[in-house]
């Protein structure tokens, strides 16, 4: 068997708003559309993986909380209806994905190996969460790749951010192991939004798109700063700006995904291509990618960090 590989990486953030907007067969509720510019942005991740042809797709979202330790999905088939508490109005989707179970119990077994709390999720009748759906609509509606989906233990929110991103780091580094070992050509997602300031009332017409626009100025000046130290591949200065980032912008990307991620690529100081930046609800939200694969840095035996 040869090595494993991780492909690419994306942000790949889940408001439920843009499946709803695309009106898929699988989401009861109808729209006029809406949020284009993310759904366009979107349209590049689509075509990249369609490119890559990975053997799965991993992902992680802060919407799937495990109160004692890691969890990950690990049922061959998971069927049913998800929807969200908070938008119920928006989505209420029927899902239906094949779950890489082998290569989920190596990621639970490296991260137990490297000492923290992690577990098999066995329930047949488990309903994921809107996030996991949500990235994985946006990024592959076929649905015809085997998936991985990692659950939040919300460590950062118990303890602090650090001690919290500390513990995503080595399941980061846990699941780069897992692929590699299992010779997976992976990409991985991480479930995040950036800025997480919010409207408290939803428009009469939720796609109205002459009422969507940045919350909080100073969550808008956060995300762009941040962007632009992602695109121009500073992301050692990310992470080290990450946690005033999270308190002061209150970023999503506190529930660890993004730090994951960065983790199992090895931190590549790697340019993200931005496919896309906007608000859904007044929150943050880009649709970035790092391809390893272009960069020649998909090999996990190799160096992963670049000049
Ligand atoms: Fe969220």
């Amino acid at each position: 068997m040869s090595e494993g590989k991780i492909l690419s990486g994306f942000l790949a953030p889940h408001p439920p708003h843009m499946v709803y907007a695309e009106n898929p067969p699988q989401n009861e509720p109808r729209s006029e559309g809406g949020w284009e510019q993310l759904r366009w942005a979107y349209d590049h991740a689509r075509a990249n993986i369609e490119k890559l042809k990975p053997d799965v797709l991993l992902v992680h979202t802060p919407h799937w909380i495990t109160q004692v330790g890691h969890h990950f999905l690990g049922v061959p088939r998971l069927e049913g209806r998800s929807v969200d508490p908070i938008f119920p109005n928006l989505f209420r989707y029927d899902f239906g994905m094949d779950v890489d179970v082998e290569l989920a119990e190596a990621c639970c077994a490296e991260a137990n190996k490297l000492g923290i709390v992690s577990k098999m999720m066995r329930n047949p009748k488990f309903r994921v969460d809107y996030g996991t759906i949500t990235t994985l609509h946006m990024v592959r509606p076929q649905w015809d790749i085997p998936v991985v989906g990692i659950s939040a233990n919300n460590t950062p929110y118990y303890l602090s951010t650090g001690e919290g991103q500390g513990e995503m780091d080595i399941l980061g580094r846990a699941t780069r192991e897992a692929i590699r070992k299992t010779g997976r050509r992976a990409v991985l997602l991480a479930s995040n939004t950036l800025s997480h300031w919010h409207f408290h009332e939803e428009p009469e017409l939720p796609e109205d798109m002459s009422k969507e626009h940045p919350e909080r100025y100073d969550g808008y000046k956060w995300d762009m700063r941040m962007i632009e130290l992602m695109r121009k591949g500073r992301m050692k200065e990310v992470f080290e700006t990450m946690p005033q980032f999270i308190d002061e912008a209150f970023a999503e990307v506190k529930s660890g995904a993004f730090t994951w991620m960065h983790a199992a690529m090895g931190y590549p100081e790697l340019a993200g291509k931005l496919h896309g930046y906007g608000t859904v609800i007044g929150t943050g939200n880009a649709v970035i990618e790092w391809n390893l694969e272009e960069a020649g840095l998909s090999s996990l035996g190799a160096e992963a960090r670049v000049a």
